[in-house]
C-alpha cells in the first residue's frame, strides 16, 4: 500500500514481485454493465464525459463490482479532439462531419491546453483520486489510431484513405502525427497532474501497419510520447490489437509496458520484448462468454505462460465485449488473484 493505494499494479508495471497477480480490463467501464446501460438511457456519452460526478460513478462501477487492482478513466480517445473543436460524435463509433482530406485541415487541430479546453476530464481525475484505493490509470488514443479516425472519418477496415495518406503525403502525414503526439503528451501529463497513477497509450489499429510502415511513419510519434511522459514517474502502457508483428516496435517506443493481444502466447511475447519491459493481457476476450470452468482453464493458460515472472498485468487482449456476464468477470478476477 502506497498513500492508502493498493500499488500491485504499479509494482507489477515496474517489474517488481507482488503477491498476487493485478488484474484490470480494458473497457471494463461500460456497456456490459447493468448499471452503466442504466445510465446511458438518461445521458448521451458526452453529456456523461463532460459532467465530472457522472464520468467519476462509471469509472467507478466497474471497480465496485468486479473488484479489479485498477481504474480506467471514463472518457474516450476522440474527446481531445472534440475539444480542440474537431467535429465528432460516437454512434457509438467516432463519426466525424468533415474528415481531414489535405494538408489545409491541419489549421484544424490547435494544440491542446488541457486545463482550458477539458477542464471536466481533469476535475473528474481528481475527483476519483481523493476516492479511490486503487491506482487510476489515465489513457490517450496513440497518434495512429487517431489519425485514423480523423483521415476516414470514422471506422474503416482497411484504413485506406489513412494509408495512402502516409504514403503520398509524407510531409502532411508526419505533421499530423506530430501534432497528435504532442495532443497526446499534453492530455497525459495534465491527466497525471491531476493524480492519475499509471497511463495507457491506445494505438489500437496499429497492427494494420507492417513493421516497415510501423518504423518509418508512426515510430518516430509514438517514441516522442512516451519521451514525453519519462520524467512524471508512473508506469507507462502501449497496446495495440493484432500486433504480434509489431511487439518490438511497440516496446522501442519506449513505454515500460507493452499490452499483448490474445493471438500471441505470453512466453512468446516475453521471449520476443526481453526482461526490461513488462507486459499486460492476454485472455482471449470471447473466452470471457463460455461458462466459468472454460474461463478459468483459459486464464490458467495465461498464467501459465507467463510462469509465475514479475511484470505481468492481467488482463483481457482487447476490451471487455459488450454481451459479458459481469458476474464472470467477477470470478475471474478472484481466480486470478488466488492462482499463486
Ligand atoms: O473502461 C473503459 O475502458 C471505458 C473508457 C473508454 C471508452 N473508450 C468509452 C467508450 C476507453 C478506454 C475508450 C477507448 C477507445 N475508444 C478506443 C481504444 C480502445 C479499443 O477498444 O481499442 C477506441 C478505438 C475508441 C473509439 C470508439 N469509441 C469506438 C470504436 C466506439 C464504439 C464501439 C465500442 O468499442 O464501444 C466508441 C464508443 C465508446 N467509447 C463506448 C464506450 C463505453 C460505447 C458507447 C455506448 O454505446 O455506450
Amino acid at each position: 500500500m502506497v498513500d492508502g493505494v493498493n500499488s500491485s499494479l504499479l509494482d507489477a508495471c515496474w517489474g517488481k514481485p507482488v503477491e498476487r497477480v493485478p488484474v484490470w480490463f480494458m473497457r471494463q467501464a461500460g456497456r456490459c454493465l447493468p448499471e452503466y446501460r442504466a445510465l446511458r438511457e438518461r445521458y448521451g456519452m458526452f453529456e456523461i464525459f463532460r459532467n465530472p460526478e457522472l464520468a467519476a460513478e462509471v469509472t467507478m462501477q466497474p471497480v465496485r463490482r468486479l473488484g479489479v487492482d485498477a481504474a480506467i478513466l471514463f472518457s474516450d480517445i476522440v474527446v481531445p479532439l472534440a475539444a480542440v473543436g474537431v467535429g465528432v460524435e460516437l454512434q457509438p463509433g467516432p463519426v466525424l462531419a468533415e474528415p481531414f482530406r489535405t494538408p489545409a485541415d491541419l489549421a484544424r487541430l490547435r494544440p491542446l491546453e488541457p486545463e482550458a479546453d477539458m477542464p471536466y476530464v481533469l476535475d473528474t481525475v481528481r475527483l476519483l483520486t481523493a476516492q479511490l484505493d486503487v491506482p487510476l490509470i489515465g489513457f490517450a488514443g496513440a497518434p495512429f489510431t487517431l489519425a485514423s479516425y480523423l483521415i476516414e472519418g470514422g471506422s474503416s477496415k482497411t484504413l485506406g484513405r489513412t494509408k495512402a495518406a502516409m504514403h503520398a503525403e509524407p510531409a502532411f502525414w508526419s505533421e499530423l502525427l506530430d501534432r497528435l503526439a504532442d495532443m497526446v503528451i499534453a492530455l497525459l501529463r495534465a491527466q497525471v497532474a491531476a493524480g492519475a497513477a499509471a497511463v495507457q497509450v491506445f494505438d489500437s489499429w496499429a497492427g494494420l501497419l507492417s513493421p516497415a510502415d510501423y518504423r518509418r511513419s508512426v515510430l518516430p510519434a509514438t517514441r516522442k510520447i512516451f519521451a514525453g511522459l519519462e520524467d512524471l514517474g508512473v508506469p507507462r502502457i502501449h497496446f495495440g490489437v493484432g500486433t504480434g508483428e509489431l511487439l518490438e516496435l511497440l516496446a522501442e517506443a519506449g513505454p515500460d509496458v507493452v499490452g499483448v493481444d490474445w493471438r500471441v502466447p505470453l512466453d512468446r511475447a516475453r521471449a520476443r520484448l526481453g526482461d526490461h519491459v513488462a507486459v499486460q493481457g492476454n485472455l482471449d476476450p470471447a473466452a470471457c462468454l463460455a461458462p466459468f470452468d472454460v474461463v478459468a482453464r483459459e486464464a490458467t493458460a495465461v498464467l501459465d505462460a507467463n510462469a509465475g515472472r514479475p511484470g505481468h498485468v492481467f488482463n483481457l487482449g482487447w476490451g471487455v465485449l459488450p454481451e459479458t456476464d459481469p458476474d464472470i468477470l467477477r470470478r475471474l478476477v478472484d481466480f486470478v488473484h488466488g492462482a499463486q
